[in-house]
């Protein structure tokens, strides 16, 4: 690992130093930054900025997803090459809350109903696998991340039935998770009344974790490079990839494990919908709060850890989930969470950071991994990570892996990208018919009247002739103008005030405040307003997407109906 910008690039041994600061910010283009980022040095890698280069694989994505495959390959000998638009774990791996579960939200017995009972248990093992090789990995490679087992319990919201929760028992039971009652989940001075306890659940710290996996892929003689965007993903004998610097890397295999798939062109979206969820970490004393990872049942749900560094043990609480450009009210969010977490957690002394991020959720509740669903030779993809993006990242690791060097894999099928899973039709449909309406955002109003309404450190849409304007005000009070126009499929993005960008509400696409592109599927930045000028282009646009998102959603339609055929 070498150093970028005269930041020393930290080592996972390295003590934490950190003071946790309310709604902790760097610069304000930045948005809020989560308890790990903040108590890890951020790990930075040099770019990949002069020549061309071959590997065996390349890597898309400096994440638990792309980081764990390039481990896995580099212990079979394989060259690999790992490339990210940022510094390594700056997407959602550095935004998460770590719980290492097999306890999956989307419940067993739904994922029975989805996908068979031996789809159910495939399910249980990998993530039950995934959490066993995290803890391997972390011995093996002697990663300081805090790994710890501990029990999960699962508890309902007071005075609901516990009827769900006896379904769950059964259901996860016959997936061979051994999963039993508990008269109350181990909160002091709060009755959650019974529940189920999970056992040999797992937590770390992400970064930490990151770290040690960037060590020991340099290792086994891998190269990672920072602030490296890839623009293009060409399949073929060698695959190319293309950054944006210039630089092309020739490869037997690429894999993208970008979160959201980049260069998407073939539908993939249309299955897989961007959520944003908080998280808010609360200083209780130490010892008060029991050691384990805490659920409830309603939509959105919350979610509870404990993380122990600087001599103080840090609650982290989760939720408020809604789909990703469809909301604003940010600080009501944050609030909830806090009073929520006060009703059951009385001890709190303080609220000390606050940070949101985006989980992408399949409509069949397992994440897409394996080859590229649409003829790309030697392209592969790791999404859908569904808020277990921890174990589904690992369990990418593992298949793709295998997948990669033409090995069987039990799991391939169930996390196959091209499966179409007839009984999540309904959820494909509402999905897709929350899109389509997100269209009618060209027609609404914008979100300030005039440009002297931004606030310096803030953002809103404007009207100009027939074009939407995305205007963000800087803190000195200058005006930086692009087309609001998502270059992905022609949705309107909307401001995200509580993490300064630009979110689009169709597909999950996220541009920082002057346009750049954060993550996909867009793979480019917000046009210049000139590039859009006049009514013509706006609908010719808008023409475009419609068609666009129509075919990509009845082609998904179509081989349903083709595979209903053939079943
Ligand atoms: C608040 C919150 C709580 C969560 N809690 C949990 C939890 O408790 N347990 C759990 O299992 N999961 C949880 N998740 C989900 C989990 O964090 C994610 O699913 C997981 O981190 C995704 O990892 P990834 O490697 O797929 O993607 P990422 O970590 O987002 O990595 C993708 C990388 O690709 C890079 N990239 C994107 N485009 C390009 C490009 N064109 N060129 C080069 N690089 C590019 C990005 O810079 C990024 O670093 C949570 C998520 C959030 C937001
Ligand atoms: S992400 Fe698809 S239109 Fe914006």
């Amino acid at each position: 690992m070498s150093a970028h910008g005269g930041k020393a690039a930290a080592r996972c041994d390295d003590p934490p130093s950190f003071a946790l600061r309310k709604n902790m910010k760097n610069e304000p283009s930045h948005g809020n930054i989560s308890i790990w980022i903040e108590e890890t040095k951020e790990i930075i890698f040099e770019s990949l900025s002069s020549a061309d280069i071959s590997t065996d694989v390349c890597i898309i994505g400096g994440g638990i997803a792309g980081l764990s495959t390039a481990y896995m390959l580099g212990r079979e000998g394989q060259s690999v090459v790992v490339l990210d638009a940022g510094n390594i774990g700056s997407g959602e791996t550095g935004r998460t809350t770590a719980h290492l579960s097999n306890a999956l939200d989307d419940r067993y017995y739904e994922l029975e109903r989805l996908h068979g009972v031996q789809g159910a248990r495939l399910a249980a093992e990998s993530h039950s696998v995934a959490i066993d090789t995290i803890e391997t990995i972390v011995q093996s490679e002697r990663i300081q991340c805090g790994f710890e087992r501990l029990n999960g319990y699962l508890f309902v919201p007071p005075g609901c039935e516990r009827d769900e929760l006896e379904e769950e028992r059964q259901a996860a039971q016959r997936a061979g998770i051994p999963v039993e009652w508990a008269a109350r989940a181990p909160m002091e001075s709060f009755d959650t009344g019974a529940c189920l306890r999970f056992p040999r659940q797992g937590q770390f710290q992400p970064m930490h974790y990151l770290h040690g996996l960037c060590h020991a892929i340099e290792r086994n003689g891998g190269r990672i490079f920072g602030n490296t965007h890839v623009k293009d993903v060409e399949s073929g004998v060698p695959v190319l990839v293309k950054t944006d610097a210039g630089p092309v890397i020739r490869a037997r295999a690429a894999v993208i494990a970008t979160n959201a798939p980049i260069s998407e062109t073939y539908g993939l979206y249309t299955a897989n919908a961007p959520y944003r969820t908080y998280a808010i970490v609360a200083r209780v004393p130490h010892g008060s709060v029991a050691r384990a990872l805490f659920w409830d049942t309603p939509d959105p749900y919350h979610y509870v850890r404990l993380h122990s560094s600087n001599a103080a043990d840090w609650l982290i609480v989760g939720g408020e989930d809604h789909k990703s450009g469809q909301a604003d009210n940010y600080d009501e969010r944050f609030e909830r969470l806090e009073s929520w977490a006060r009703e059951r957690f009385p001890r709190i002394q303080s609220f000390d950071c606050q940070w949101s991020g985006q989980v992408m959720e399949p409509v069949d509740g397992l994440a897409f991994i394996g080859a590229h669903p649409v003829g790309r030779h030697n392209v592969y993809v790791a999404s859908g990570d569904s808020g277990h993006g921890m174990t589904h990242g690992t369990i990418a690791g593992l298949l793709l892996r295998d997948l990669i060097l033409g090995r069987g894999n039990p799991w391939a099928q169930l996390y196959d990208p091209q499966r179409i899973t007839l009984r999540a039709f309904t959820d494909l449909i509402q999905e897709n018919i929350n899109v389509g309406a997100q269209l009618t955002d060209w027609l609404k109003g914008p979100g300030v009247a005039s440009i002297d309404q931004i606030v310096p450190g803030e953002g809103a849409t404007i009207k100009k002739n027939w074009q939407k304007i995305a205007v963000y005000r800087d803190a000195q009070g200058a005006y930086h103008q692009r087309s609001a126009v998502c270059p992905h499929l022609g949705c309107i993005v909307s401001w995200n005030s509580t993490e300064k960008s630009w979110d689009c509400p169709c597909h999950g696409s996220r541009f920082n405040p002057y346009g750049k592109v954060i993550n996909g599927p867009a793979n480019r930045g917000l046009d210049r307003p000139e590039d859009h000028q006049g009514l013509l282009n706006a609908a010719a646009l808008l023409l475009e997407s419609s068609a666009s998102l129509s075919v990509n959603f009845l082609g998904k339609l179509l081989s349903l109906g083709l595979r209903v055929g053939g079943n």
